[in-house]
Parts: structure tokens; C-alpha cells; sequence
């Protein structure tokens, strides 16, 4: 397997580049409009074709390459099916598999940071958007959000991830790269609460800057940035 992490410093968004070394297919998760010449040369240099895009859920934060991508190579846009936008070609389901060439990944709906937001899963590697960050969860105060939807998102399913699985987030403010369920679950300050009533006390008292130009990356990320 090929696994590329990419960073955009502008939005601290990470973008993940994963192929398979038999086929030479590559799938990208939360590409980032501004990087997708970048993403294309690494694609390139390594004789891979783009042939999947996912998005994890619309992004308040950045627009998304997803649909450049797309006009310049032909792949398949993929976001799960409760994603408002009907730019997107492949809506999936929770547990629906999406495939690229032997490799899987599990769609896991995980609704909470947003209504929309889903989570894949690549044998040990789980991407997980927004919903679960090192250190952090996702904020649950806009795009219909809802703290209690995280909680379970978060508890009832990634928690019972085995702890060994890898995190690797769409977000990192402070240069961390990856985690594993095990260290998220002991250490992770927001998720040392004893019951959801606690989980949505701290969520309700983040007292969080609305994203800068919002209302421009959500509607451009509706059209998938095109
Ligand atoms: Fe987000």
C-alpha cells in the first residue's frame, strides 16, 4: 500500500493520498482546491490513478478539491449519503465498503461535528474527519451540529475501534500527525467524561470563533469547489 499525509497550512487540513502497490489505483480523502496541482504531481511521480475522491462531509473551513479533481482525472466523487449536496456521484451507506483494487474502506456514519460527517476505515487506518481529532473532537455548533449525535458517534462507535487502529484526522492546529483509539480514549481532555450530559457541557462552553469566509467555503463546497 502507498499512504501519502498532506498538509494545507492555510487551513491546517490534512488530505490523504492512499494507493494500492499491485493496481496503482489511488483514492484521496479532503483534498484542498488550493493544493490540487500538488496532489496530482505526487500522483504522477508515483505512476498512480486517481480513480476514487471522498470527502469525510462539507467543510466549513477550506473548499474542496473533490471536484477539480474530478474535471482533471475523471474519478469518482464519493461522500456519504446524508451529504446535502447533489454534486457528489456516489452517496454511501454506514458499513457500506468502497473498494480500490484489494484495499477497503468501511464507510461509518458519524453524524455530530455535522449532520453529514462520516468516517472510513482502512484495515487499521481510520479517517476520521472531523468527528474525532487528536486531543480534540469536532465542534458541534454549526451545519447542524449536535453534541449528543457526536457522543454516540464518538463512544459507540470509533471507541469500539480496536485501540491499536490508527487516527489520522482531517484537522491538526498543533503539528500532531497521528494517534491510535487506545491513547485518544486515556488522554484525549474532552473524552475523560463520565456520561453525555458532561460531554455536551463541554461543547456548549467552547465559546469557538465562527470560521473565517464559512458561508463561501460551504456553498463553493456544495457545488464540490467548482
Ligand atoms: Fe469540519
Amino acid at each position: 500500500m502507498i499512504f501519502k499525509q498532506v498538509f494545507d497550512k492555510k487551513s491546517s487540513t490534512y488530505t490523504y493520498i492512499i494507493a494500492s502497490s499491485e493496481g496503482r489505483e489511488a483514492l484521496i480523502i479532503d483534498p484542498v482546491l488550493d493544493n490540487v496541482e500538488d496532489y496530482i504531481k505526487i500522483l504522477n511521480q508515483l505512476n498512480l490513478k486517481l480513480v476514487k475522491v471522498i470527502d469525510t462531509h462539507i467543510h466549513a473551513d477550506h473548499v474542496t478539491g473533490a471536484g477539480k479533481l474530478r474535471d482533471k482525472t475523471k474519478c469518482v466523487t464519493i461522500m456519504g449519503e446524508h451529504t446535502p449536496t447533489d454534486a457528489v456521484e456516489l452517496k454511501v451507506k454506514d458499513d457500506e465498503i468502497i473498494k480500490l483494487d484489494k484495499l477497503n474502506f468501511r464507510a461509518i456514519y458519524t453524524p455530530g461535528h455535522t449532520s453529514d460527517s462520516f468516517c472510513f476505515l482502512m484495515d487499521k487506518y481510520l479517517f476520521s474527519g472531523d468527528t474525532l481529532l487528536i486531543n480534540g473532537t469536532g465542534r458541534t455548533d454549526f451545519q447542524n451540529g449536535n453534541s449528543i449525535d457526536a457522543y454516540n458517534s464518538i463512544f459507540n462507535r470509533l471507541l469500539k475501534l480496536p485501540e491499536d487502529t490508527l487516527l489520522y484526522p482531517a484537522h491538526d492546529y498543533k503539528g500532531e500527525t497521528v494517534s491510535t483509539i487506545g491513547k485518544e480514549k486515556r488522554s484525549n481532555p474532552r473524552l475523560q467524561v463520565r456520561n453525555v450530559d458532561e460531554y455536551i457541557e463541554i461543547m456548549n462552553n467552547l465559546n469557538l470563533k465562527k470560521p473565517e469566509k464559512i458561508d463561501y467555503n460551504v456553498s463553493s463546497n456544495l457545488k464540490l469547489g467548482v
